[in-house]
């Protein structure tokens, strides 16, 4: 998603500096400078903050997984983005949460918390984090429930969840530029799917408006899942 999001805004000039622990795919687009470091690290987490206007957090682990790990790249990695942005003072962040935060609800019904994982349980203590940091510092908190990030949709259930590559600029650049009112902002990310379980709460205050669709790709089947968070609900914790 940082690949996509970041060749998008280079596109426009945007001025950026990528951060990940692992080398680069391919050389950065001009103009775009590389970070390689770990978010474990705050030193390091706080050099690459310094002088920057709005941090997109997109790194972490992002499957499920032990619970150590989460604790150490999603959990200490979201408080080391926030603290960094304390001392650096940027006035604002997009922490890409995840729907799963909600996934072991039914599909028919209601979304309020009920994270699906060790996975969505570390979104849901960033998205606390981020919540705490908003109301007792100065930056602005936007969490981004991301549903179903892809090229296209490939399962009945992205009918309701699918988050198209465009739609994903789009949301995660309002959400780092967009004047808020407020210190803190929860909005779910996916694309304008007429199916989706979830509300479009905080899309006009971001100006986010949706290009695309799943409606557009019909002929997926139908739903059978049962939960929101789709497999990640169903399968066993990890040990
Ligand atoms: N892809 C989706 O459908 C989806 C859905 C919901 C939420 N999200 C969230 O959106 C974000 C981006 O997802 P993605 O699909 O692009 O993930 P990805 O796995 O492609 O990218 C994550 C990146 O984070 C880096 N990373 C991991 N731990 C790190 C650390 N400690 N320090 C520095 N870098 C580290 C990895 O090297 C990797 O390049 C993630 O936070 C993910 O949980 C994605």
């Amino acid at each position: 998603m940082g690949t996509r999001l970041a060749a998008d805004l280079a596109t426009h000039g945007i001025p950026l500096r990528l951060l990940d622990r692992r080398p680069a795919d391919a050389r950065p687009p001009a103009g775009v400078e590389f970070v390689r470091a770990d978010l474990r690290d705050l030193d390091a987490t706080e050099k690459a903050a310094a002088g920057i206007s709005a941090i997109v957090h997109l790194a972490g682990i992002t499957q499920e997984g032990p619970f150590a790990d989460m604790v150490e790249h999603n959990i200490t990695g979201a408080h080391h983005v926030l603290e960094a942005v304390r001392r650096q003072r940027v006035p604002r962040v997009v922490l890409a949460s995840s729907h799963h935060v909600t996934g072991l609800n039914p599909v028919d019904g209601p979304a309020p918390l009920a994270p699906d994982s060790f996975y969505a349980v570390s979104k849901v203590t960033a998205e606390a984090l981020g919540h705490l940091y908003a109301h007792k510092t100065d930056v602005q908190v936007v969490a981004v429930r991301i549903g179903s990030y892809r090229d296209r949709p490939t399962e009945p259930r992205h009918r309701a969840t699918w988050l198209s590559p465009r739609d994903a600029t789009a949301l995660l650049y309002s959400a780092a530029t967009r004047p808020l009112t407020g210190p803190f902002l929860t909005v779910y990310g996916t694309s304008g799917n007429r199916e989706s379980w979830w509300p479009r709460t905080g899309w006009n205050a971001l100006g986010y408006q949706p290009s695309d669709s799943a409606d557009q790709h019909p002929g997926s089947g139908p739903l059978a899942d049962r939960f929101m968070g789709g497999a990640f609900a169903d399968d066993d914790l990890p040990t």
